[in-house]
């Protein structure tokens, strides 16, 4: 099981498209483990997007960030941070597939929707930089008896 960071940045709320987009994590069967709407701070840019500094895009896309509420989510399942990922599509929206999240809601390059943690390790920075202890659940769902194959003794 792997836990990703998602953020429904503040142009999906904007647009009034977070229950579209939360759908979309949703019905490909992921659990929401932790989920609150938040303004991010100067601060907590500046830390989440640290390996983004000094980029061109840098300025903007922090002042996109803290410009009004985002949702943030902990989302998880087996293989979810390459799940949620595949789910968003690629980074511009003028240039993602369609039946993708940024491919069928967005057109914008920087305003693009929803973030995604890209890896491992930067799900386990970004959930501890967004979540305090006790906000991710660790509780089990009764669906996903159906949601995965348990025959093997491991989620498939
Ligand atoms: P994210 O981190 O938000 O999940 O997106 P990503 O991995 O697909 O893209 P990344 O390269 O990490 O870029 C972070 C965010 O910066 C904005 N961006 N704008 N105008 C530009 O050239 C440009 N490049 C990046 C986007 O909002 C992108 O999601
Ligand atoms: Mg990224």
């Amino acid at each position: 099981m792997e836990t990703s960071l998602i953020i429904l940045k503040p142009d999906a709320v904007q647009r009034a498209l977070v229950g579209s987009i939360l759908s979309r994590f949703e019905q490909k069967g992921l659990q929401i483990v932790g989920m609150k709407l938040m303004r991010i701070s100067q601060d907590l840019a500046a830390k989440h997007y640290k390996d983004h500094a000094g980029k061109p895009f840098y300025a903007g896309l922090v002042k996109f960030m803290t410009s009004e509420p985002v949702v943030v989510l902990a989302l998880r399942g087996v293989g979810a941070i390459g799940v949620c990922r595949n789910l968003m599509g690629a980074t511009f929206g003028s240039k993602a597939a369609a039946g993708t999240i940024r491919g069928d809601f967005g057109i914008s390059n920087s305003f693009n929707l929803v973030h995604g943690s890209d890896g491992p390790e930067a799900a386990a920075r970004e959930l501890g930089l967004f979540f305090g202890p006790g906000e991710i659940a660790d509780s089990s769902r009764a669906i996903d008896t159906w949601v995965y194959d348990s025959a093997s003794g491991k989620p498939e």
